[in-house]
């Protein structure tokens, strides 16, 4: 496989969206061809299962039920996706990736990270990002964002800050696990510095 895999990985209101447009162009502006997707979603079944996920319900959903809709959206966008992408030399460019399940179910909801191992294992397949940035920044900052954006709360959305919080400090510890793979960027600073700081990264990787 001669692409590269990038992931963005952070809480709510970290300002991914924002920041996936910069890489998109910094990357097609350096000859890259970028495909950009999504999880839970990028297939057809998968942005089913995400609408699934994503709706608020009365009778909530099971962790385990939450666990394994996640990874069934994940084999689909792999075989469908992810690896065609990779194969023919393109980059992918994923908002998050499987990262977003060990910090979400796994610090988020409690589930046994040994537990999500063994599903990664066995749906990835040796396959993981060459980069994943996580773009952090303190709950409160995140969810007033959130607010300001006025649109009807998710499922995920809805929850307390001390989701967030747990959420937080999974994916800080994986960042501090695996330096060369996790950059840990200072959302709540201006867009100039992040960008900056993005295109340091992104330079990085396009001379290895
Ligand atoms: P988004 O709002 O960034 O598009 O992501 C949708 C929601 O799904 C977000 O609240 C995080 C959550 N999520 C998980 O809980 N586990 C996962 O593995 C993924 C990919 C997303």
């Amino acid at each position: 496989m001669n692409g590269k895999f990038i992931s963005i990985e952070g809480i709510e209101g970290a300002g991914k969206s924002t920041q996936l447009s910069f890489i998109r162009d910094f990357l097609e502006t350096r000859g890259k061809r970028v495909v950009v997707s999504r999880e839970p979603g990028g297939t057809e079944l998968g942005e089913q299962i995400r609408e699934l996920l994503l709706a608020p319900r009365e009778d909530g959903m099971s962790e385990d039920a939450e666990l394994l809709l996640m990874f069934a959206a994940r084999a689909e966008h792999i075989h469908q996706v992810i690896k065609p992408a990779l194969e023919r030399g393109d980059w992918v460019l994923c908002d998050r990736f499987v990262d977003a399940t060990f910090a979400y179910q796994g610090g988020g909801r409690g589930i046994d990270r040994n537990r999500i191992e063994t599903i990664s294992d066995w749906t990835l397949k040796g396959l993981e990002t060459d980069l994943t940035l996580l773009f952090d920044l303190p709950v409160a900052v995140g969810q007033s964002r959130v607010i300001k954006r006025q649109q009807e709360k998710d499922r995920f959305e809805q929850e307390k800050a001390a989701f967030f919080e747990k959420i937080r400090d999974c994916y800080l510890q994986r960042a501090e696990a695996e330096p060369q793979r996790i950059k840990c960027i200072d959302a709540s600073r201006d867009i100039e510095a992040i960008q900056s700081q993005l295109s340091e990264i992104l330079t990085e990787l396009l001379s290895t």
